[in-house]
């Protein structure tokens, strides 16, 4: 369904929506946090565009990791570790191949999850990134067990995903460095969360 070509020109584009959106991400993030999240992920993904030239033919596998280490080393604050985290497991999950599938691309978004989860000690309805990922996921399995296209699939992913970021505006943070403002956040969206729906949005327009 989707080969290591693809995957770059994923990871291209992904880097071109961040920095379109690089402002309005920093701007979220200025209430409840330290106005950085749309430059820290700028940065680091306008390194990782840097190396894709270097990761012609190579397999998925060290594609994402290479992506994950890079995030970790440019990216920094919390979203480094977590996003790097994600796409280093998801590595590791395609290591050795040259293409994926939807059931791959499912299995690769778990990982991505549990990576988050654990690295940051958090799970859902915390107004994190994973309160995007987790319905995102549910809905993609959702709509594949259903037998849909994939667009269809992916369609349905970033719906959840963007109504699991506007519902952070109703969650009182409790990890990262929202939790400092406490309910002063509410009615706030979450900047990762956001950002991971544009990532989404960029796979689904790509595939
Ligand atoms: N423990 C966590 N689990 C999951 N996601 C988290 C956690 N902490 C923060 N996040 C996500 O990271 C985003 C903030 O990323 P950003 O790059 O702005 O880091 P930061 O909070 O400024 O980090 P630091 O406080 O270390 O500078 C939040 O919007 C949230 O989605
Ligand atoms: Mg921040």
């Amino acid at each position: 369904m989707a080969d290591s070509k693809l995957v770059m020109e994923v990871l291209k584009r992904i880097g071109e929506k961040i920095e379109e959106k690089k402002e309005y991400l920093t701007e979220l993030d200025q209430p409840i946090g330290d106005s950085d999240h749309g430059i820290n992920l700028a940065r680091g993904f306008g390194e990782v565009e840097k190396k894709l030239p270097t990761l012609e033919e190579k397999d998925l596998g060290t594609i994402m990791k290479t992506v994950g280490m890079t995030l970790v080393s440019t990216v920094g604050g919390a979203s480094g570790p977590l996003y790097g985290s994600a796409f280093m497991k998801i590595g590791m999950a395609w290591g050795g191949k040259m293409e994926i599938s939807m059931e791959e691309i499912l299995a690769g978004m778990d990982v991505a999850v549990e990576a988050v989860k654990q690295r940051g000690k958090s799970t859902v309805e915390e107004a994190t990134m994973l309160d995007a990922m987790v319905p995102a996921l549910n809905a993609m399995r959702t709509a594949a067990e259903e037998g849909l296209e994939k667009k269809e699939v992916l369609e349905a992913g970033c719906r959840a995903s963007w109504a699991g970021a506007e519902h952070t505006k109703d969650l009182v943070a409790t990890k990262g460095r929202a939790s400092y403002v406490g309910e002063r956040g509410l009615g706030h969206q979450d900047p990762g969360a956001t950002s991971f729906s544009f990532m989404l949005e960029m796979v689904k327009d790509s595939l």
